[in-house]
This record gives structure tokens, sequence and C-alpha cells, in this order.
């Protein structure tokens, strides 16, 4: 029948779901997707992929042709499927910062409900230390009180893929977590991650609770980083130092390296932001003061308002009627997610300074027409250049690749003032300056 060796459910076809569900198919598992979001399922069914993510399109149709990987509404369908249970569902922050668990607990009941044989839960969400049990307790009382004596563990297993690169994260990934406390678990994992792990092991085993924190410590490392490199550029700027020049100096140190070293306009995503606060929070639960955590979150929060800082500055603070090209709305280069993007937290603010917005995105104008609507003061371009036209003044938000090496001249010719501010630090100041256009960059003082 072309169904692969191993049956498995996931639940939740978000970013994390979709893609796991996808790539385990493809490696010939047979899978079943469940969402509780019937026009989501109804489309992925008629191959309507939610998301832009490179690659995913491709996998999602060849698999769902294939007869591997299903979508499903009916959470007893599911449950009744995989010997593997993936709970992949969103995790949205609570008002107060911690992680929401109710689609997790929710996902638990249900499998509790159904389950009549033995069942690996797999926790793929983001989930706080000490979720596994929260999952496994919610499993085993439902059971209890179904009468039911069925056999089930709970594993820690997160996931490490980058929007833009999923599939080939999950595809090539340079670690899989495992966190579990029962050996017979371990071992199913190890064949489930087999196809992944081809060359030299990438397994990392630990216990459940390590496993969840190692999630968190990553991206909360990660979020570090950057709010470093900001809060190092911040001073570079007012030093007279370019923090380029600082970036290629501390990066050749290989305990320090040239990875995420960028600065910027502040990270966002629907992960880091979320992520450090959550973690913030559990620390807080503990009676524990995380210093660093808040104040990489502080860094990052300032971060988000230095481009409208510099652009007010600029013009002597008089923004109204003014009108401002954007380049780049997406929180990073390759998706079309706006969640916690910078470009919000500027135009929100040029907006309520009366300034207008042109803006243009390879991928995420339908994501803010989505969000903003048809509203007074946002205009969406088809084109780059589009956006420029009558524009006073050029902002780059997101470093797509087609921002890199515009024509200089047309953009001189379109803008008002011939200024551009450049949240990335895509282009050399002396390169927009011989083109007679001002420059404005991050932490570039030199
Ligand atoms: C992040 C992590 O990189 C993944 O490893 C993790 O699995 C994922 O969160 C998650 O928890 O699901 P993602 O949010 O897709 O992935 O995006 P990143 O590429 O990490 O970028 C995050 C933000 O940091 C972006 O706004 C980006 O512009 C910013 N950034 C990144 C910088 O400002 N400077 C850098 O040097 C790198």
């Amino acid at each position: 029948t072309g169904k692969g060796s191993m049956k498995i459910t996931i639940f939740g076809t978000g970013y994390v779901g979709l893609v796991t569900g996808a790539c385990l198919a493809e490696v010939g598992n047979h899978v079943v997707c469940v969402d509780v979001d019937v026009a989501k399922i109804e489309g992925l069914r008629n191959g309507v992929i939610p998301i832009y993510e490179p690659g995913l399109d491709e996998v999602v149709k060849r698999n769902a042709a294939a007869g591997n990987l299903e979508f499903t509404t009916d959470v007893a369908e599911g449950v009744a499927h995989g010997l593997f249970q993936f709970i992949a569902v969103g995790t949205p922050p609570d008002e107060d910062g911690s992680a929401d668990l109710q689609h997790v607990k929710a996902v638990a009941r249900s499998i509790g409900e159904h389950m009549s044989e033995f069942r690996v839960i797999v926790n793929k969400s983001t989930v706080p230390v000490g979720t596994a049990d929260v999952v496994r307790d919610t499993v085993a009382s439902v059971l209890s009180a179904r009468g039911a004596g069925v056999e089930f563990d709970v594993v820690s297993n997160p996931e490490f893929l980058k929007e833009g690169a999923a599939v080939d994260d999950f595809m090539r990934p340079d670690r899989i977590v495992i966190g579990t406390d029962n050996p017979r678990t371990t071992e199913l994992l190890r064949i489930l991650y087999a196809p992944f792990n081809r060359s030299h092991s990438r397994l990392v085993e630990m216990d459940v609770r390590s496993a969840e924190l190692t999630k968190y410590a990553a991206n909360a490392m990660l979020a570090t980083k950057i709010s470093f490199m900001n809060e190092i550029a911040n001073l570079a700027e007012r030093l007279g130092a370019d923090i380029e020049h600082v970036r290629l100096g501390i990066g050749a140190d290989p305990r320090i390296g040239y990875h995420f070293i960028y600065p910027g306009c502040g990270y966002g995503g629907s992960c880091f932001p979320k992520d450090v606060k959550a973690l913030e929070h559990t620390a807080r639960d503990i009676g524990y003061r995380a210093e660093l955590l808040s104040a990489v979150e502080n860094v990052n929060n300032r971060q988000k308002e230095v481009l409208f800082a510099k652009i007010s500055a600029h013009f002597g603070g008089d923004l109204a009627g003014k009108t401002f090209a954007l380049w780049g709305l997406s929180f990073k280069p390759k998706t079309d997610d706006m969640r916690d993007a910078p470009s919000r937290v500027l135009m929100e603010a040029l907006w309520a300074a009366g300034a207008k917005v042109q803006a243009y995105d390879p991928e995420a104008m339908k994501e803010c027409r989505r969000i903003y609507g048809e509203r007074a003061g946002l205009k969406l371009c088809d084109r780059a250049e589009a956006a420029l036209e009558g524009a006073d003044a050029l902002v780059v938000v997101t470093e797509w690749n087609a921002f890199r090496s515009p024509d200089l001249s047309l953009i001189k010719s379109h803008l008002k003032y011939p200024v551009v501010f450049d949240g990335r630090n895509v282009y050399e100041p002396e390169q927009l300056r011989s083109a007679g256009l001002m420059h404005y960059g991050i932490g570039r003082g030199g």
C-alpha cells in the first residue's frame, strides 16, 4: 500500500506539527495529522498549505498523494492510529507571559479518552519544565476514570527548527533531543529517528526535565546573543565605533563565533519573545529572579524602538503627514510570519506620530493585510520600487535578499529626502553616500 513502517499521529498542524508530520511521512512512515481547525484540515486535504515555508509544499503534496500523510479532525481516529502520539499544538503566552497549556492538556485528555493500547506520547511543543508530568497525570486520570489500565509513556522531544529553513532543519537536524526515563521508549525513538541520524549520532538522550529545559535554554541563549550585540551596537553608535567591525573582530574568536551576532532592530517571531518570557516566568514561579533573562527581553523591547527614534530625530520630531517606504514586514527573511515583528512596532509608532507607510514584503503582504486590514496610513505595494514612489524616506526592516543590491539611483530619484534607515545593516554607509543617499544603520558610529 506504500504505507510506511511506523504509525504516527500528530496533533496540531502549525509550523512544528505540519513540518514534523510531513518529514516523518517523507521517510516512509504513515502519518495522520489531527487539528481542530476544520477549514485548515479541509485545505490541507486539498493541497492548501497554510504557511509559507520553503520546500514544505512539495513534501506535503507528495506524501499526501502517496497515502503516507493524511489529515483529519477526528481525534478518536488519530489516537487509534499512531503508536507515537505527537503533541505539537500551540502554547501561546498567557496574559502574564507564562505558557498557556490548555491545548496541550486538551490533547492529553483526548488521548486518555480514546486510547486502547500502548502509546508513546511525544511532547514536541515548547512547553515549560514539568509539562510532561502534567500530560502524564492528565492521561492517567482520564484513564482511571474510564477504568482502563492502558500503558503509555510521555517523552520530551523538543523541536529546534528555524522558520524559513524548517524542512531542511528537520531532515538534517544538528541534534535530536530525547528526554525520557524509560529505556524502552528511548529505543522506540531511536528507531523512529534513525533515517535522520545517518552519518553520526545526533541523538542527545537525557531525562524529561532536562530535555524540556534544553529547549528554553537554547532559545534564551540565542536571544541573549542578539540582545548583547544590540546593546554593544548602541554603545558603538554613541562612542563613534562601527559595530560591523566589532562583530567581525569578536566573531573571529571561535569561542564566540560569527553565527547569530548580527545586530538589528530587534528579534521577533513566535519563539524568542515568547520563550524568554515564559522561562522568566518559570523562574519567578520557583522564587528565582532571572536577571539576565529580564535584561535580554528589555533590551529587545527597546531595540524595536530604535528605528523610530532615528527617524524621528532625523526629521526633528515632525513626522505628521510624512510617508515612509518600508521594505520588509516579516520578522525575518524567507517567512511570511509577522508575529512580534519589529515592523509592527515601527509602523504603529509611525501611525501614532501621524505618518503614513507604504510597505512591500516578498511574502508577508497577505499576513499584513490580515493583521491590519484596510486602514488609513497603510498602503501595501506590489513591488519594492512602488513603495518608494512619493515616499519621504526608505526604511529597511527585514534583510530579504531582494533588498540587498537595489538600484540606488532609483531610490534617490523616488524619495523626497535622500535618506535610508537600515534596520539590518544591509548596506555599507559608504556605498549609499556615494550614491547621494544618507544612511542610518544600527550601531554604525564609525
Ligand atoms: C528560533 C531558533 O533559531 C530555532 O532554533 C528554534 O527552534 C525556533 O526559534 C523555535 O523555538 O521554534 P526562528 O524564530 O524561526 O527560530 O528564527 P531565527 O532565525 O532564530 O530568528 C529569530 C529572530 O532573531 C529574528 O527576528 C532575526 O531577525 C533575529 N536575529 C537573528 C538577529 O537579530 N540577529 C541575529 O544574529 C540572528
